[in-house]
């Protein structure tokens, strides 16, 4: 089958069935075509509270499809691949977490959405990338836990001199791989080139970015300016996008090593597959973890 073909059944599964298909910006473009709603994810967060449709193709990575089903737990939530997990938030755990905040009795715990549901019920907010600086901003308490992730969390607090924070040792596999050289290579290479880049990459490599955002941060920068060159220090098929977008501006991976194994796992057939009721793998939450975890999905909301 072509892909425009097995994209028309998608699309015509979608409406006999009811079915919204959520995507993260990491799917391939031929995913970003039949999706409902494509964002990061904090903008998939907020979709999955207003979806209505009866059945949820969430086309990303678990914990992704764990933030719909808690938000909203009589529709069908179907992660489109059920090998798409994501590293990061399988790093730490709820026991692991509950024995540190003994140690720190009064701080506010605040844990990136890439955490399991289990995780989320020890903390007391959840952020996103493009959501963290103005929630630990907002929060009353001026002592703050930040967990998985040690880039993202030492990329807000210097911007907070004003909180304490503490952090522990996780992160995004992807994004830490990338150290300083491949950036000086890549400004070596391409001189006129603004360079972009997500806060879940090490620090020496976000001190050298002309913009440091989300997924979407980094998508719309680059739509708005009027700069016609840029190296990209996130996932690769940002690149493709936004070259596909802006065919007048040029588009650099900071890296050929900075794509996902885990947000590549889904295809276009997987989401033929779930909407055909055959593939992919449907969520289910036990309901202490699920209002456990709500709490902090709906307080990330309510401050995002
Ligand atoms: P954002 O979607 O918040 O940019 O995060 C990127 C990411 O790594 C998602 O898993
Ligand atoms: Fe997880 Fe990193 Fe992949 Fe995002 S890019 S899903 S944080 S491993």
């Amino acid at each position: 089958m072509a892909i425009k073909d097995i994209q028309q059944e998608i699309l015509k599964l979608k409406k006999e069935n009811d079915i919204c298909i959520l995507a993260h910006c990491y799917q391939s473009p031929e995913i970003l075509e039949v999706a409902d709603y494509t964002g990061d994810s904090f903008g998939l967060a907020v979709e999955a509270a207003k979806v209505e449709n009866k059945t949820v193709i969430m086309c990303g990575v678990r914990f992704m499809a764990e933030t719909v089903k808690i938000l909203s737990p009589d529709k069908t939530v179907i992660l489109s691949n059920a090998d798409a997990g994501c590293p990061m938030a399988e790093m730490m755990d709820k026991d692991v977490i509950s024995e540190v905040k003994k140690q720190y009795p009064d701080y506010t715990v605040v844990a990136y959405v890439n955490t399991t549901s289990e995780l989320k019920t020890v903390c007391d907010v959840c952020v996103t990338s493009s959501s963290a600086l103005k929630i630990c901003r907002k929060l009353e308490s001026d002592k703050i836990l930040f967990i998985p992730d040690r880039n993202l969390g030492s990329w807000i607090a210097e911007q907070l001199p004003e909180k304490e924070f503490k952090l522990l040792s996780g992160g995004c596999p992807t994004h830490a791989k990338i150290g300083k050289e491949a950036v000086l290579a890549a400004k070596a290479k391409h001189p006129d080139a603004l360079f972009l880049v997500h806060p879940e990459c090490v620090s020496e490599v976000v001190e050298l970015a002309d913009y440091v955002g989300s997924t979407t941060g980094i998508m719309d920068y680059a739509r708005k300016s009027d700069a016609k060159e840029f190296i990209i220090g996130t996932e690769n098929s940002i690149v493709t996008h936004l070259q596909l977008e802006c065919p007048d501006k040029k588009f650099y991976p900071l890296s050929k090593n900075l794509i996902c194994n885990n947000m590549k796992a889904t295809t276009l057939v997987d989401v033929l597959n779930c909407c055909k009721g055959c593939g992919g793998e449907v969520i289910e939450l036990d309901e202490e973890t699920r209002l456990g975890a709500k709490r902090c999905i709906d307080k990330m909301i309510e401050l995002g």
